[in-house]
């Protein structure tokens, strides 16, 4: 029921102008090329309804966390059984060890696992795993990477790439950091080989943990080369150090066995988070038995946490990860993205607008004014940011959302409730929006 008061959007978003930071209670919720958030009231499958009633589909699915699709049944019926139990919270269910033995029998590098409630904590638990591990305090990661927003890593995610030879210097992406985080912290372009070679030679034996999206899908979507990711699993296997993916957002996306299975290269930890519980909050961190084992009480790595576990998160993981690990759960999605990918491709070229679009698994990445293959952030971030907020602005004027997150790339993507109907649906819509950029609209 939508307050009298609020069912327009400007009115709501004066009302909370006076609250909340930007009329917003998250940073990510502000959508740049609008200049303001959108207000939705819900959601169904692939849609979104927005708050004067008009339904909107959806290519950023809670920032990816919506991977079956919204008010799917499975997960409603996980919410409900939650309610039933009663909300506990730090109390320890069955329901924790299950989930637990599924994620190590979809994921790889999985042996053991130990939840979390959101992506960065889950990588905050693993870079401090890999210190406690090795007694080092150097971490080594890639521009345009993004890892969430703790001390550890808010270096170099977005902003202006680096134009210079690597190493890059590190730069916060945030005030209030202490100036000391950033000398522990190395920054490498991605996918430069040489670079990563260079970079180990002369500090390998410091760097306690690597840590990476094995598909960097934060700058768009850029997937490692297969040489480059080996060779880092080589190199930090070599130096004594551990190996982090973050796969918060690459987990499910191309398979259950997420980008690790993908590439088969598997990372000494791994960070899961979106994509899991199809948007109920969870995280997690798993990877070798002797890693996890660090963890308290066994070990001296402290974690823990009142809402750790929460039932919300683990009852919609285990219902979502069992959609998702079913035979044959993932080949009709794959073909809805490729349907995507090609048709946004061929409008582009139709209409002589220079861009691409980026797709691997059901995530992509779509860049204006550039026609070569985006390698790294540097390439991403020579995008034509103005033709971007147009078209996002003709797509939402038509019933096509989606998000654009400040001066970050950012990510797109389908659920598994898009269909190839709502696709060429969505196709027809941004082919308009396409042609009115090719004649300068
Ligand atoms: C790769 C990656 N790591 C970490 C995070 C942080 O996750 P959360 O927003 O749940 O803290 C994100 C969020 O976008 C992410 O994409």
């Amino acid at each position: 029921m939508i307050h009298a008061e609020f069912r327009c959007a400007d009115a709501l978003h004066e009302f909370a102008q006076a609250y909340l930071p930007a009329a917003v209670g998250a940073g990510g919720r502000y959508n740049g090329s609008l200049g303001r958030p959108m207000y939705f009231v819900r959601g169904d499958g692939p849609r979104l309804t927005a708050l004067n009633g008009k339904e909107y589909l959806d290519f950023n699915l809670s920032h990816g966390a919506t991977i079956l699709g919204y008010n799917h049944p499975v997960t409603r019926q996980a919410i409900e059984q939650a309610l039933d139990l009663g909300i506990i919270a730090a109390c320890e269910t069955e329901y924790v060890a299950r989930l637990a033995a599924l994620v190590c029998r979809a994921v790889p590098c999985a042996e053991m696992v130990r939840f979390a409630t959101s992506g960065m904590e889950a990588t905050a638990l693993a870079i401090r795993i890999a210190r406690a591990a090795t007694g080092r305090e150097r971490i080594l990661r890639f521009e345009g990477h993004f890892h969430g927003f703790h001390n550890d890593v808010m270096f170099n995610a977005s902003g202006p790439a680096w134009p210079g030879p690597a190493p890059i210097p590190a730069r916060p992406d945030s005030a209030g950091l202490p100036r000391s985080a950033a000398d522990l912290v190395l920054v490498l372009p991605w996918n430069d080989l040489g670079a990563l070679e260079r970079a180990f030679v002369r500090h390998g034996d410091a760097i306690a943990a690597a840590i990476c999206e094995p598909i960097n899908y934060n700058s768009g979507c850029i997937p490692a080369d297969r040489e480059f990711l080996a060779a880092l699993r080589a190199l930090t296997e070599r130096h004594g150090g551990v190996l982090i993916f973050d796969e918060v957002l690459s987990a499910f996306r191309t398979g259950p066995d997420c980008a690790q299975g993908y590439y088969g290269i598997l990372p000494d930890l791994c960070a899961i988070a979106k994509g899991i519980a199809n948007g109920a909050p969870i995280a997690l961190v798993a990877g070798r038995r002797d890693l996890m084992r660090l963890l308290s009480p066994l070990g001296p790595v402290a974690h823990s946490g009142t809402y750790t576990d929460h039932l919300f998160g683990i009852l919609a993981g285990l219902a979502c990860l069992e959609e998702l690990t079913k035979p044959g759960a993932y080949p009709p999605m794959l073909a809805v993205a490729d349907r995507l990918y090609r048709g946004l491709n061929d409008a582009l070229a139709h209409h002589g607008v220079p861009g691409r679009v980026q797709g691997l698994g059901i995530r992509f990445g779509l860049f204006f004014g550039i026609e070569k293959e985006v390698r790294c952030y540097r390439d991403a971030a020579a995008r034509d940011v103005e033709m971007w907020h147009r078209f996002v602005r003709g797509c939402v004027e038509r019933g096509v959302y989606f998000q654009s997150i400040g001066h970050a790339i950012g990510h797109h993507g389908i659920s598994f409730a898009h269909t190839a109907a709502d696709i060429d649906w969505a196709l027809e819509r941004m082919d308009d929006v396409i042609r009115g950029l090719a004649g300068g609209r």
